[in-house]
């Protein structure tokens, strides 16, 4: 596995010495139109055969439809993918996340997931019961690693505790150029804990820049400087630093295929200081929803 990403200039891990690229592929909203199984199976597939393993869905995702989706697309490949999927806080009690997650493996056409999160904090029930049911499937071989969604430190700290010995190996979160709250100390502290930072809408909200605006004019500029995409200097900055993987969706082949650059565009230390002033650092550390 590790070969597989040689050449590659930025990777990241989930715990294990198995490498994968530091883009992956998010799966929200598709599933949703059955029309589009087909089409959006073969952009999955096109995917990971260039090397784009790590698969995020989710049992909320279009009630399952996104699952099935992947589920599809991972079916002759199924060792060579790393899938991640989630339960939705309203199910996050013992019995109820192990009944999201058998769900899950139904839809996937899977024996086990690679890795297996808490959607978001729950209200209704407490992290320690849910993390004893994570521990459960992950002594079952249903789930290979463990996560969670939308944490900050605190409670990524109360979670490792009710792991115990089981590490906690990744925190999605929403990080782009114009989110950037998790800089203020969830991705310190992912890094220092050896806990990959899986940073979801890494794009999304570059279309609603001003399209005269000073932003969106310097991203124009370094696209054309680097021969490339605003969207990819955008996914190239949210990936420049180690144990920060992005996992945009792209459901049109072209946004797939120009979105590869990104895992080898280096942004010059200059380019980074005009983006860093341009789209400066939240004022704000990562605000916590309970759901
Ligand atoms: N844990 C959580 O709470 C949470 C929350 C939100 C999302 N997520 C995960 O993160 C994934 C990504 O986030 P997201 O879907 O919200 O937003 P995103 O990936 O930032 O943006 C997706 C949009 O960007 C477009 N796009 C992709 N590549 C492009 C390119 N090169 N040029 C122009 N447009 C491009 C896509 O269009 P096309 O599809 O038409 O190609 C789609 O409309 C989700 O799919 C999901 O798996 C997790």
């Amino acid at each position: 596995m590790q070969s597989e990403t040689e050449g590659i200039m930025r990777v990241v891990s989930f715990g294990t010495n198995t490498t994968y690229a530091a883009l992956g592929q998010g799966t929200w909203r598709m599933g949703v139109d059955l029309n589009l199984f087909t089409h959006e199976v073969k952009m999955l597939q096109e995917g990971i055969q260039h090397n784009l393993r790590v698969i995020d869905t989710a049992a909320m995702y279009a009630d399952g439809g996104a699952e099935r989706v992947v589920g599809q697309a991972i079916q002759s490949c199924r060792d060579d993918v790393f899938v991640v999927t989630k339960v939705w806080p309203t199910h996050a009690n013992y019995e109820g996340v192990i009944t999201s997650l058998k769900n899950s493996l139904d839809r996937l056409n899977t024996a086990y997931v690679d890795l297996f999160l808490l959607h978001w904090p729950s209200k209704q029930y407490p992290l320690q019961e849910t993390m004893r049911a994570m521990v459960t499937v992950y002594e079952k071989g249903w789930a290979k690693s463990l996560g969670v969604s939308n944490f900050n430190v605190e409670l990524l700290r109360q979670a490792q505790q009710f792991l115990g010995n089981i590490p906690l190996v990744a925190n999605q979160v929403e990080y782009s150029l114009t989110a950037r709250a998790a800089e203020h100390s969830v991705i310190p502290y992912c890094q220092d804990h050896n806990i990959t930072v899986m940073a979801y809408s890494p794009i999304k909200h570059l279309n609603a820049l001003d399209p005269h605006g000073p932003q969106r004019l310097l991203l124009r500029e370094l696209a054309s400087k680097y021969h490339s995409t605003e969207h990819v200097i955008a996914l190239a900055w949210v990936i420049r630093q180690p144990q920060v993987i992005a996992i945009p969706k792209a459901s049109q082949r072209e946004h797939l295929l120009t979105n590869l650059s990104a895992l080898t565009l280096d942004l010059s230390p200059d380019d980074e200081k005009r983006l860093d002033t341009l789209f400066p650092p939240s004022s704000h550390d990562l605000t916590i929803k309970w759901l």
